[in-house]
């Protein structure tokens, strides 16, 4: 009999104390930001499922490519009996994998990571139903300050797919790497999914399409700092913008100001003011190369083993282990 349940790492105040500080901090600096993570509210992550149905937005068909080529190789090499999913959202890609485990016959449980309460709970209800043979329990945790990783359980397959680790600056991708490592025992896996470097005009239309899905995925934070701070922020004031930044080889999604105004933030006391012509950063998707990965993983302790494209070359998965120390 399958079974689901939703474990809350997330303190009850979550949205007034980090949403408060967070924005406390990015709306008072020059120039002014706000981490990616608050664009998941219900309708945030309605959005982002949205998004992955465009013509322009290819990541989510390139990586469901690889794990449908791939899945029973990754099955094969981890035999993981805990499958651990860090920003699950819709977990739908994720089928390919517990399909496989499952026909291997090593999976007993799933375990999917996120800060969407409703993303969980639609996939996991649905999950559950799907796999009578298998436990679901669902984590409300940010996994940049709490990864939620179940002790038990091994051999774990922690999979981060979709790209979302290019969303971490370079310094919370270090941290986040360096974390995950020492969360992972001898036997564990990272399976990780990145966007690849590509022509930007392919990147910026991936993040500016026509039907302008992402401009109202963009915009939706400031609803979101409209319901949880009582701010009275204007969304049609602004206006979406995505660019492409070769040196640092990241998409970068901003909120322009339309005009000269002041927006009221009554829960932190804050007047915002924004210049005309004013860019909010609200997002960075950061875009890579193999040996970026490998790189990067290698300075956090995880050997890359498995390094797996698309035919076309958009989208990298990784299989990575936890180098063992000796001690
Ligand atoms: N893995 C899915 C969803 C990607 S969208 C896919 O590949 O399609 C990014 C997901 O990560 C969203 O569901 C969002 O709610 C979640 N997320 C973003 N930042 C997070 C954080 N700091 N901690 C936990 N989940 C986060
Ligand atoms: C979740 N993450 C990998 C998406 C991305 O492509 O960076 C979020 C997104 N932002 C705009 N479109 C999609």
């Amino acid at each position: 009999m399958s079974t689901f349940d939703l474990a809350r790492l997330l303190p009850a105040d979550h949205f007034s104390t980090a949403l408060h500080h967070d924005v406390q901090q990015g709306l008072t600096a020059d120039p002014k930001w706000l981490p990616p993570k608050w664009f998941y509210d219900a309708r945030g992550s309605e959005l982002f499922e949205e998004i992955t149905r465009l013509p322009e937005y290819y990541p989510t068909r390139a990586e469901r490519a690889i794990l449908t080529a791939r899945a029973g190789e990754i099955a094969a090499a981890t035999r993981a009996r805990t499958l651990v999913e860090l920003g699950s959202g819709s977990s739908e890609k994720t089928r390919l994998l517990l399909d496989a485990l499952r026909d291997l016959g090593t999976l007993d449980s799933y375990v999917p990571v996120d800060v969407s309460e409703s993303a969980l709970t639609g996939a996991g209800e649905a999950l559950a139903l799907e796999y009578p043979e298998l436990s679901v329990h669902a984590v409300l945790a940010d996994f940049t300050a709490r990864l939620g990783l179940p002790p038990q359980g091994g051999p774990r397959l922690v999979a981060f797919l979709g790209g979302t680790l290019g969303n971490l600056l370079p310094t919370e991708r270090a941290a986040f790497l360096r974390g995950l490592r020492a969360a992972l025992d001898p036997g564990d896996f990272l399976l990780l999914g990145t966007d690849l470097v590509k022509d930007p005009r392919v990147l910026v239309a991936a993040y500016d399409d026509a039907a302008g899905v992402t401009a109202e995925f963009n915009r939706n934070v400031l609803n979101v700092l409209n319901r949880e701070l009582s701010a009275d922020f204007d969304p049609t004031a602004f206006e979406h913008v995505a660019l492409w930044d070769p040196e640092r080889e990241w998409i970068e999604m901003r909120l322009r100001s339309l005009q000269d105004q002041t927006v009221k933030i009554p829960a932190l006391d804050l007047p915002v003011h924004f210049e005309k012509g004013e860019e909010l950063r609200t997002e960075v998707s950061a875009k890579f190369r193999r040996e970026r990965v490998a790189e990067e993983l290698a300075t956090a302790g995880l050997r890359l083993s498995h390094w797996w494209t698309d035919e076309e070359g958009r989208f990298g998965l990784s299989l990575a282990s936890p180098v063992e120390t000796g001690v």
